[in-house]
């Protein structure tokens, strides 16, 4: 079949590992029935706490795991009939680093290159290199002085890999993973690990990658910053399940009111009944400590918080005012935090 609009489509894709640690019978799916789609030129990111089941989506997504249930489809093909066909439009960034060490980030890009075929026209084409080598060869090395140039690893390419700092690893795989020009780059949690600084130049880098060269990009993430500021629109993930799917704004908009945290000495939960008598607080929620409440106008309010709580005798150690974020919408539908 020929390739859609579409750069992504899932039906109820559901995924049951054999064996589970589990009782068979009471087993829940890694993946239970996802779907969602994603156009041609997104930046597309699922959003969940570890174990959610991201890491398998991807896996299925690009044919390294079957699923037990449901269909998708990448770049217009099917990933359980047309691997091959799938496996040629897209490019990879594993959560593990993959490189070879022991080569400079050239020969790195250049193996890869060379697997791929980039140079001889069709990319699934992997023959020998007898007819017109120069010239593959020319192609080749102009693409990887462009992608080097992209993640700004001009001047480190020809040092060994093992002497890059973890940052400079990272862009290297990224630069590996859409050297071949694929249609969709796969990046599963492609700033793990990394300090804030490294991680806005990757975010930026990605962005600028899929403005430049139109490549869809789906990726996973347990950061809410990232995918905030990284994506078009984010599917957040818990427990196998979309919980809820929408650009980050519209995903905010659901929470709509200002926050407050309150942190209490001596926490020890049930304190519903004293802020609800606030009649301003439209929301009440227990967590990790802290009380969080939820109106218009936090700003004005927060002196009025405060002295409810002296009247009953509460010791508030922090007050935190903030406008809601992705984890706040995590908060809501699931009452967990993303980072445990
Ligand atoms: N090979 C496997 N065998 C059995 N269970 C697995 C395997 N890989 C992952 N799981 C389980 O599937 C669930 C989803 O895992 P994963 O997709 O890695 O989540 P995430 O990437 O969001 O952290 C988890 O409960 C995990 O323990
Ligand atoms: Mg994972």
């Amino acid at each position: 079949m020929k390739a859609k609009e579409r750069a992504i489509e899932v039906r109820g894709l559901t995924k049951r590992y054999r064996g589970s640690r589990s009782a068979a019978a009471t087993t829940a799916a890694a993946v239970d029935r996802v779907s969602f789609s994603v156009e041609a030129g997104e930046i597309f990111a699922l959003l969940g706490p570890n174990g959610a089941g991201k890491t398998t989506v991807i896996k299925i997504l690009t044919t390294l795991l079957k699923p037990t249930s449901g269909t998708a489809r990448v770049a217009g093909f099917d990933v359980s009939k047309e691997k091959d066909s799938v496996r040629r439009s897209i490019g990879i960034v594993f959560q593990e680093p993959s490189l070879d060490w022991r080569l400079t980030g050239r020969e790195n890009l250049d193996f890869h290159a060379r697997i791929y075929g980039v140079g001889q026209g069709d990319q699934g084409d992997q023959g020998g290199e007898r007819r017109g080598s120069g010239k593959r060869r020319r192609v080749r090395e102009e693409r990887i002085e462009e992608v080097l140039k992209l993640v700004e690893l001009e001047e480190k390419a020809d040092e060994v890999v093992d002497k890059y700092s973890g940052g400079m690893k990272r862009r290297l795989e990224i630069a590996r993973g859409f050297i071949h020009h694929p249609k969709v780059l796969f990046l599963d949690e492609p700033t793990l690990g990394l300090d804030t600084q490294t991680r806005r130049r990757i975010w930026d880098f990605i962005k600028e990658l899929n403005a430049r060269e139109g490549l869809t990009v789906v990726l996973t993430t347990h950061q809410m910053e990232e995918a905030d500021y990284l994506c078009g629109r984010v599917g957040i993930i818990d427990r196998g399940r979309i919980i809820s799917l929408d650009t980050p704004r519209n995903l905010k908009d659901l929470i709509g009111s200002d926050l407050v945290s309150l942190e209490l000495e001596e926490n020890s939960g049930g304190y519903e009944e004293v802020f609800k008598r606030l009649d301003f607080v439209t929301e009440f929620r227990e967590h990790d400590g802290f009380v969080t409440l939820k109106m218009e106008r936090g700003d004005l309010r927060i002196p009025e918080i405060l002295e409810a709580a002296r009247q009953e005798g509460l010791e508030v150690r922090s007050v935190n005012l903030r406008k809601p974020s992705l984890e706040d919408v995590f908060l809501q539908f699931t009452g967990r935090r993303i980072r445990e």
